[in-house]
């Protein structure tokens, strides 16, 4: 459940960094309850959110997963890193660019990784840099981990092609969830298996 002072938070960091945020508000308890779904819960796992933003992801998931897992945000804005460490202190959250990812969870122990969420703005992110953040994440993948992001319905639809064809040469499996129409903008997971070595 988000709470104002989250919504002003968000809002604040969006009015300043629009393209960082790529959205108005945070992600919806319904979408976040499916990303949630998406990660392993039968046993420990590793697990690393990429944009953390106001955590309006994090709760859920951290709630699915088993004891003795590790979980490990990732956010490059300020504002929301204080925010995050405030208002979530039981969340390990690292301040960064998910374009470090590999040198960033390096210095914070973070071994292979099991499942990366990421809500980014990917297609308001330039084509070298989301094939950098790929190419970190299918590189920090353990074995069997899998990648899933959202991707908002109202993103141009040539940047989603774009976008879902760098993932496509990324991974060998790519799934695209059913549209959540109950989120702000609505919104699609796509689901990234079997991690090629770049
Ligand atoms: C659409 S918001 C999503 C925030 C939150 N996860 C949610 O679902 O409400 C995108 C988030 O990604 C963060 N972000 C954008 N580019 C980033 C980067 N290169 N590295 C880390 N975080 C980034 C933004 O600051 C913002 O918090």
């Amino acid at each position: 459940m988000t709470t104002l002072t989250e919504h002003r938070t968000f809002l604040r960091s969006a009015l300043n960094r629009p393209t960082l945020l790529g959205a108005p508000v945070p992600t919806g308890s319904v979408l976040a309850a499916q990303i949630a779904g998406v990660v392993p819960a039968s046993a420990p796992a590793t697990v690393v959110e990429l944009g953390a933003g106001t955590g309006a992801l994090s709760p859920a998931i951290a709630a699915r997963l088993a004891p003795g897992s590790r979980f490990v945000a990732v956010e490059v804005e300020p504002d929301l890193v204080a925010y995050l460490r405030a208002a979530m202190p039981w969340l390990e959250v690292l301040h960064g660019d998910a374009g470090d990812i590999g040198a960033l969870l390096a210095d914070a122990g973070v071994g292979p990784v099991d499942a990366v969420v990421s809500s980014l703005p990917w297609t308001l992110i330039t084509a070298a840099e989301r094939r950098r953040m790929l190419g970190g994440i299918a590189a920090t993948l353990a074995p069997g981990g899998l990648f899933t992001t959202i991707t908002t319905l109202t993103a141009l639809p040539n940047r989603v092609r774009q976008f879902r064809s760098e993932l496509e040469a990324t991974f060998d499996e790519v799934t695209a969830t059913k549209p959540v129409w109950r989120n702000l903008p609505p919104a699609r997971l796509f689901v990234c298996r079997g991690a090629r070595s770049c």
